[in-house]
């Protein structure tokens, strides 16, 4: 037998997660405990039929014990379990064990997609410090907004015409398979399901499809016209949005989202303190009048956290005071994280890299240490400090260039 929630029931069900503190799809325990699913869980969501026990355990699981208060009883015809939500498709979305933090961060977003409408979002940042996790715990947050959700790693997709293919085929039930070979047709394909439907499409991890280094403006073969499709779903008027990840901002955003209110970009930083503490708590780290030090090092990076906590853990029995008497700032698999930006640095980025890892300068000293125009240096400092490899502080009446402890390290190990 099948059963279904009603709209009512839902809202039971939503008081009673937020209450357990658990997300409404991304939590893996009750999905777990309840036998069931996450795509079980999603189909419970949105009012999809599932097989009754898993109804059942999904409501006790989270504290409600009348699971009737919950059902859909609107109709008295038998329902049927539907196998896939015809709606849904998280493609490669990881499953997320933890997620401390990032209030405000899915707040803002929450207001962007929703109240204000946007239509391309970008969420920035450097590797690791949360960007595809926060663009899955969003999509759990708001997809009951959408009619249709769709989560895809361009890490993994060939090329424009089959990103397109993937998405219009999904939107349209998979009744079009092929699209225009034209592809400004194609793209008008999309938009018009975009038009006629409330749609979500997360493309996570856009950077895979720049070049890197001198010609990181550029796209790699098979996404040239990657620029205007995105170009056309920021201007045209349509009901959906593309939440799209980077750990570079893409040219055509920048130009578009100062001009268009409904283009949004968010450069995700630092986990918080409070976070962090969850982190290193859950990690089984001690010594805890030790961690604001140890955060002062490797900062609010949860990847890099997760190594190092692993890392101390490990090797000091989860003693930070015992790590930290070192003095050493460890790098180990941080170091691959650095490598993937490192390579993607033009060599001017590179030379003031190596410099501010020496002495943290301003402008007017860099610029007196090197024969490139100004403005030049000026848009090489920018485009560093939107991948979160320096940071700007103010000093008496001077901007001063900085790097962060781990960062200066590995770049000074890049000189040698
Ligand atoms: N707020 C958070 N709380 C706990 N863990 C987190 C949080 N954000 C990210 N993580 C964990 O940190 C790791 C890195 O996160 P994620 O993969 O989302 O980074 P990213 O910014 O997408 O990196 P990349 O640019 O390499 O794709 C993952 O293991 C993720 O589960
Ligand atoms: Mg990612």
């Amino acid at each position: 037998m099948a059963l279904k929630a009603s709209a009512q029931g839902l809202e039971i069900v939503d008081k009673a997660r937020k209450k357990k503190g658990w997300t409404k799809t991304v939590t893996v325990a009750w999905w777990q405990d309840a036998l069931t699913t996450q795509a079980t869980l999603r189909r419970f969501w949105r009012g999809i039929p599932i097989q009754s026990e898993s109804f059942i355990n999904i409501c006790q699981v989270v504290g409600i014990s009348n699971w009737e208060d919950i059902l859909d009883c609107s109709t008295d015809e038998e329902l049927e379990v539907s196998d896939i939500s015809a709606q849904e498709d998280w493609g490669e979305a990881p499953e997320m064990a933890a997620f401390y933090g990032r209030t405000e961060e899915l707040n803002h977003l929450h207001e962007w997609i929703i109240n204000d409408k946007c239509r391309l979002v970008s969420l920035l940042g450097m590797g690791g410090i949360g960007k595809t996790a926060l663009s899955v715990m969003l999509a759990d947050k708001i997809q009951n907004e959408f009619d249709y959700v769709i989560w895809r790693s361009l890490r993994y997709c060939s090329s424009v015409p089959d990103l397109l293919t993937q998405l219009i085929k999904f939107f349209s039930n998979k009744q079009v398979t092929e699209l225009s070979n034209n592809s400004g047709n194609a793209v008008s394909q999309l938009l018009d399901y975009m038009k006629s439907h409330r749609c979500l499409v997360i493309l996570d991890g856009a950077e895979a499809i720049l070049n890197s280094g001198e010609m990181s403006e550029s796209y790699k073969e098979g996404y040239e016209s990657f620029g205007e499709l995105i170009k056309r779903v920021g201007k045209e008027r349509h009901q959906s949005c593309i939440l799209l990840t980077s750990r570079e901002q893409l040219n055509e955003i920048a130009l578009i989202e100062e001009e268009t209110p409904q283009v949004r970009s968010l450069l995700l930083s630092d986990i918080n303190n409070a976070a962090a503490w969850q982190l290193f708590q859950s990690k089984g780290l001690s010594d805890e009048n030790c961690w604001q030090h140890l955060l002062k090092i490797y900062r609010g990076n949860p990847l890099v956290l997760n190594i190092i906590s692993s890392y101390i853990k490990k090797y000091f029995v989860g003693k930070v005071g015992d790590f930290l008497k070192l003095e050493t700032i460890f790098i180990g698999d941080i170091q691959l994280i650095l490598d993937t930006s490192w390579q993607r640095l033009s060599s001017l980025q590179k030379e003031l890299m190596f410099q501010l890892a020496t002495e943290p300068s301003s402008l007017v000293k860099l610029k007196l240490n090197s024969s490139v125009s100004t403005s030049d240096i000026m848009a090489a400092l920018q485009s560093l400090e939107r991948r979160s490899l320096i940071q700007r502080q103010l000093e008496g009446n001077d901007i001063i260039y900085t790097l962060q402890p781990i960062v200066k390290k590995y770049v000074k190990k890049r000189a040698n």
